[in-house]
């Protein structure tokens, strides 16, 4: 079996529920926190199966996790648990700290002491799932974040993914730990919590309110769907090479207001509105502090040597998200309690326009 932390989460259950959908899939057991990012019912078609297993557990908690891998056993821990939402780390960064470096050291902790009583040692793998932020920002003529690029990571979130990442590195050095990393563009696509730029636009289009995109709007992102992603980390999984990292992006570089412009020209056409257009409702409110100006990844490395490469355009996965979040609203609402009205009112009421 495998193992998933993290895995009630966006990527996370993207994840899961494709593994899941494959034939002769092995078991997973999930172990997830629930913070506020975590949702038990993205696994609710899982439940029932008997190769699924969910723990609400959290990766600080080493007893926890070490008793878990030794009932368990499984051949792979594929970490996806973290505080993954930039605005939030520049409004408290002790969680980020905390869970993204911390708890991958616990859990890490866990994981050799386990591994260490293997018989078969070499087959086992830890996969850490990391971001292209933690290289920094690039001016417009730079070329893409490639393996090799130095780490200069900007924000409490970006940086707590670098000390991560560096543990983990840590530990395949000195321990041998057979480990495995994907640093990944940003992600897009059914099931992302709505405080993410594009299911956020989607969603205040829909309802009427204005679409706040900081600054100029000319921050770049390098844009991947979940699907691609998932593909990719099961590849690396499968073929990538113990100790080494893997850049994923689809080559997809949009500068913020693209975005928002293309969500609403995708608006336009499914869900006309009386007067005016999606775009109307556009505003251009006070910078994040800090603001990255442009992500880009260089995946040749694991297209080179896995093979993978995206199956979704920006164009076609961007359209695919729109009509999951216009089909999914009962999922939208469920996720919107009060601490997220409070973390809506939080992070844009001093903002202006
Ligand atoms: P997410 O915030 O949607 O989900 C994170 C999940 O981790 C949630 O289910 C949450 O409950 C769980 N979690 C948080 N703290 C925990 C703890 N202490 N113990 C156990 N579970 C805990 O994040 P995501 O967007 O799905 O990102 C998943 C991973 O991918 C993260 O490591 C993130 O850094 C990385 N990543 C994300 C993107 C992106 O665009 N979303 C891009 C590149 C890399
Ligand atoms: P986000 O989805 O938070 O991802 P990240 O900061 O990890 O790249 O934001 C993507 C981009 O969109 C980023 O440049 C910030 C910008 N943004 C806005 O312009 N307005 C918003 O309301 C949000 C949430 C993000």
């Amino acid at each position: 079996m495998i193992f998933v932390t993290g895995g009630a989460g966006f990527i996370g259950s993207n994840f899961v529920l494709e593994w899941l959908k494959q034939r002769h899939a092995e078991p997973v057991l999930v172990i997830d926190k629930l913070t506020y990012a975590g949702n038990r019912d993205n696994l609710n078609s899982c439940n029932g199966e008997i190769g699924f297993k969910f723990v609400h557990g959290d990766i600080c908690d080493y007893e926890s996790s070490l008793s878990l891998l030794n009932e368990y056993q499984p051949r792979a821990v594929l970490h996806f648990a973290a505080e993954s939402h930039v605005d939030r780390s520049v409004h408290g960064p002790r969680d980020f700290i905390w869970t993204n470096v911390l708890g991958t050291f616990e859990l890490l902790e866990a994981v050799r002491r386990y591994w260490s009583s293997l018989g078969n040692r070499d087959s086992f793998r830890f996969l850490h799932v990391s971001t292209d932020e933690v290289y920094g920002s690039l001016g417009p003529n730079d070329s893409p974040f490639s393996e090799t690029t130095p780490y200069a990571p900007n924000s409490p979130y970006a940086a707590s993914k670098a000390g991560s990442d560096h543990v983990v590195r840590a530990y395949h050095h000195t321990y041998g730990l057979p480990t495995l990393a994907v640093n990944c563009s940003n992600n897009y696509g059914p099931y992302q919590f709505p405080e993410k730029l594009i299911p956020l636009m989607i969603l205040n289009a829909i309802e009427g309110k204005a679409l706040p995109v900081y600054g100029d709007g000319l921050n770049v992102r390098d844009w991947l769907f979940v699907s691609d992603h998932c593909a990719a980390i099961r590849r690396v999984l499968q073929a990538g090479r113990i100790g080494e990292t893997y850049n994923v992006g689809a080559r997809s570089e949009r500068s913020n207001i693209d975005v928002v412009r293309s969500i609403c020209r995708i608006l336009d056409n499914l869900l006309p509105k009386r007067s005016g257009c999606y775009g109307d409702q556009i505003e251009f409110v006070k910078d994040r502090p800090g603001h990255d100006r442009r992500y880009a990844i260089d995946p040749s490395k694991i297209e080179r040597e896995l093979g993978w490469t995206p199956s979704e355009s920006f164009e076609t996965g961007l359209h695919r998200t729109v009509c999951w979040y216009l089909e999914n609203m009962g999922w939208v609402n469920g996720v919107r309690d009060g601490r997220y009205r409070d973390w809506v009112k939080a992070n844009y009421d001093h903002r202006g326009s």
